[in-house]
Formats: structure tokens, C-alpha cells, sequence
């Protein structure tokens, strides 16, 4: 049975994710801040365990990998995600943009390099984050949202980079946007069901290969430009 790591699965994308590959068969090590809160997490049958890790803090990771000594992990899914301040041009607030850098861009890459050793012991070798197309350049910024885009950006490259450095290794990286989703960083309104953004992402890591490694992917599978 392969495993995966995910974080953030506590609630929206990434607790319907830890849903959806427990009732494939996997091994879910289902990463949260607080594990005695998540119940939906908690309520999820099939093979879920639910380890402590806040991403924005690199001794978190510390615990977390020392945790899971040597065992095999084949995807690692770095899902959590802040969005950061709102405002426009005029009111950023520092201390909000590094906070939203350190979680959305740093944090999948310290994760990344502390479980390097398990993800080499693991069958399929896969690394994918999950990502934002209002992170994409080519896609044509349209104001607002500075720390959330900036981070994801940066997030993007930071796996980019990774999948040049990694190929060598046999390990695919990817970046995914889950479309604009109903959770509650996406917000009611938005047009895609949690449950189709999850089924897409899955069927997009499933058909990875590593001549993909190093793309920009939307969650049905299309390319978008970075
Ligand atoms: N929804 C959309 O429309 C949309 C669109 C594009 C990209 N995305 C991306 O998709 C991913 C999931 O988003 P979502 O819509 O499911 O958001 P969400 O409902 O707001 O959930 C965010 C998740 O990230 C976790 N998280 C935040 N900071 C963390 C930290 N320091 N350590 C550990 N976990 C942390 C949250 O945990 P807590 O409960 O502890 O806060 C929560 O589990 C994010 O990367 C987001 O940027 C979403």
C-alpha cells in the first residue's frame, strides 16, 4: 500500500484529499496544527494517521521527520496554505507577507528537503503542491492579493528548481492549482466542488511521469503558463 504525507488535512482540499486516497488504499499521514481538533480527520475510515505539524515552524518539521525515522513515504503533498492579507496596493503589512512566504513558499521546501530520505525509500517518488494560478505571471496579475500571489510564485519556482535538482534522484515535482474551490479560503461562491478539485488532483498525480516533472498544472490536467 503506498503512502502519502499531506498537509493542512484537517479541513477543505486537503482534508478531502486525506478522504479520497484513504478510500483508494493508502497509508494517509494526515499533517495538522491540532490534531485533537480535527475531527472530520479524525472521523475518516480506512489507514489515517494524524500527526502534529505546523509548517510555519521549522522545528515542527524537525519533530515531525525524527517522528518518522526511516520509513518510505511515496507523495508528499504540501497542501497548506495561507492566503494573507487582502489589501491592495497602499496596505501591506510586512510582517503578513513574510508570515504567508514562510508557509506557502518555505515551508513545502523545508518539508520537501526534511523528508528527501523517505521519499527515496518510497516506490512512486512524487512531490506535489498545491499552488495558485494567481501565482502565474503569464496568466496576467489582476491586482489585489500581493503576499498570497508573491508567495505562490515564489512557491512555484522553489519547485521548479527542486524538480532540476531532484531528476537525477528519479523524483517528480510538480506544482497544482486546485481551481477556485468552495472551502473556506476559497469562499462560497466559488465554482468548483471541493470533491471534483480533489478527484482532479489525484487523477493528475496518478498519471504523473517523470518527463512531467517540473510542470505548472491545473487540476484537469491542462498546463498553466508560469
Ligand atoms: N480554495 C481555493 O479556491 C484555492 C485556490 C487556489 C489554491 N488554493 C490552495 O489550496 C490549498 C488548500 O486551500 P483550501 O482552500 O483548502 O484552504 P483552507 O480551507 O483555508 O485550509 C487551509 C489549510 O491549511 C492549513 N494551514 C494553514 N497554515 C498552516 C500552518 N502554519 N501549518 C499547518 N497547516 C496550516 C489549515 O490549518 P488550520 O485549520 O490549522 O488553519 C488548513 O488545514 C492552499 O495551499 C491554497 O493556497 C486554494
Amino acid at each position: 500500500m503506498p503512502t502519502i504525507l499531506i498537509t493542512g488535512a484537517n479541513r477543505g482540499i486537503g482534508l478531502e484529499l486525506a478522504k479520497r486516497y484513504a478510500a483508494a488504499g493508502w497509508v494517509v499521514i494526515a499533517c495538522c496544527r491540532k490534531p485533537k481538533e480535527a475531527r472530520a480527520l479524525a472521523a475518516i475510515r480506512g489507514e489515517v494517521e494524524i500527526r502534529t505539524l505546523d509548517v510555519a515552524k521549522p522545528a515542527s518539521i524537525a519533530r515531525l521527520k525524527a517522528a518518522l525515522g526511516k520509513r518510505p513515504i511515496d507523495l508528499l503533498l504540501n497542501n497548506a496554505g495561507v492566503y494573507g492579507q487582502r489589501g491592495g496596493f497602499g496596505r501591506t503589512d510586512p510582517k503578513d507577507f513574510l508570515a504567508t512566504i514562510q508557509v506557502n513558499s518555505l515551508a513545502p521546501l523545508l518539508l520537501a528537503e526534511a523528508l528527501l530520505p523517505n521519499l527515496m525509500k518510497g516506490g512512486m517518488k512524487k512531490i506535489a503542491s498545491i499552488t495558485s494560478k494567481m501565482g502565474s505571471i503569464g496568466d496576467g496579475p489582476g491586482g489585489g492579493g500581493y503576499a498570497y500571489r508573491a508567495s505562490k510564485t515564489a512557491l512555484n519556482m522553489v519547485m521548479a528548481n527542486a524538480a532540476a535538482e531532484l531528476k537525477g534522484k528519479g523524483i517528480s515535482v510538480v506544482v497544482l492549482h486546485p481551481g477556485w474551490v468552495q472551502t473556506d479560503m476559497g469562499g462560497r461562491n466559488a465554482p468548483v466542488k471541493v470533491g471534483d478539485s480533489a478527484a482532479g488532483i489525484m487523477r493528475v498525480i496518478d498519471g504523473l511521469t517523470p518527463a512531467q516533472s517540473g510542470r505548472f498544472f491545473n487540476y484537469d490536467g491542462s498546463t498553466i503558463p508560469w
